[in-house]
């Protein structure tokens, strides 16, 4: 339930719990090679991804989202009715309306939340993160879960080679709840933001009111079309930037990062952005080899099996950053203290 906005502001946001839901089918390369002409070397060296995971014939986003939701409040030993906003980012939801979010909080019983969803990618879980803060810190609610979900699977094009092996489809989030304390946040900072002049160059044409699907249309349009090379550039550039930004104003170096997540979409993205900011390999974590690229669930993905693997730690200070369609950035940092 969203409540009204405190006059003095004791309240601060927590990084409170994570937790995802995968579906249980496992593709690889090899797998693809017989649908798309292309190699596992091919795959695994221009990107580092060997495995992705599909869903089931019945499965919709909505459907991943409930699982990673029920995980999340779990883990936290938290009951749905004590959610007060749920966000789903997502950009391949069930239907253009009704929201993800909304399907899902009816699903887990979370009968008194305020649900929407939010459209910003792949950078979508960070963009969602940052409207937790704000509806916690404000006083406006004390408990927002914020799940990204994705099904990938059936926007991608089995005619083009070139992205129909990048995805993958997954649903992995966190609960970021409110504590009255006057200290300083845990969410150390935020840097966000978004290019639209570039927006065609990672697009689903068909099915908005652009070119509704009611209309006739090419089939290609109506999935995910991508100029690889220009989101590269654009994507080995913005995390860069972003998060040397959001240092800066913090008065922080890259030595103060104990952990960098990246969004997990191609290593070589990922080991270019390493260098570039001159972090030790050793304290950057990823999964994109077993899920490939599975948009806004991509970082808290990473964030839970960081988590499970025991790389990520209490206390740690953790750098997300992520880059998509939009074309959208975002970066945060923030103090993991999951008690
Ligand atoms: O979440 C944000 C979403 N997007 C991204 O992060 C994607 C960013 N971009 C990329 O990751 C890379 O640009 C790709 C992985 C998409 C492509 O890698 P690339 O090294 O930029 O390849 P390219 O597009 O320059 O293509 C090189 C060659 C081409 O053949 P020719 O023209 O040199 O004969 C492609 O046709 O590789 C070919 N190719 C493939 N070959 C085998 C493209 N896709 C494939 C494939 N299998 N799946």
């Amino acid at each position: 339930m969203i409540g009204v906005p405190m006059s003095s502001n004791p309240r601060r946001a927590r990084l409170a719990a994570l937790g995802y839901y995968v579906p249980e089918r496992a593709v690889t390369n090899a797998d693809l090679e017989s649908i798309v002409d292309t190699t596992d070397e091919w795959i695994l060296s221009r990107t580092g991804i060997r495995e992705r995971r599909v869903v089931a014939a019945d499965q919709a986003t909505s459907d991943l989202a409930i699982g990673a939701a029920i995980n999340i409040l779990t883990s936290a030993g938290l009951s749905a009715d004590e959610i007060d906003v749920l966000i789903v980012p997502t950009c391949t939801p069930d239907q253009l309306f009704p929201s993800v979010a909304a399907v899902t909080a009816d699903a887990i019983g979370a009968h008194d939340a305020a649900a929407f969803d939010i459209q910003a990618a792949c950078s979508g879980f960070i963009y969602g993160l940052a409207q937790a803060v704000a509806l916690v810190e404000s006083g406006l609610a004390r408990n927002v879960l914020v799940v990204g979900a994705e099904v990938f699977s059936r926007v991608i094009n089995p005619e083009d080679r070139s992205t129909y092996v990048l995805f993958g489809d997954a649903a992995a989030g966190a609960l970021v709840v409110g504590v009255d304390d006057a200290g300083p946040s845990t969410f150390i900072g935020f840097e966000l933001g978004a290019d639209g002049s570039k927006g065609d160059q990672l697009q689903i044409p068909v099915g908005g009111t652009r070119h509704p699907a009611s209309q006739p249309f090419d089939p290609a349009d109506a999935y995910l079309q991508m100029n690889g090379r220009e989101v590269f550039r654009f994507a080995t550039r913005v995390i860069e930037d972003s998060v040397i930004r959001l240092l800066d104003r913090l008065g922080m170096t890259i030595d103060d990062v104990d952990l960098l997540v990246p969004h997990q979409a191609n290593q070589r993205i990922i080991d270019h952005a390493v260098v570039r900011l001159g972090i030790d390999p050793a304290r950057v974590f990823g999964n994109l080899d077993r899920y490939g690229n599975t948009s806004a669930a991509s970082i808290p993905l990473a964030l839970a099996e960081a988590r499970d693997q025991g790389v990520l730690t209490p206390g740690m200070r953790v750098m997300m950053v992520g880059f998509g369609a939009g074309l959208t950035w975002a970066a945060c940092l923030v103090r993991f203290d999951p008690t």
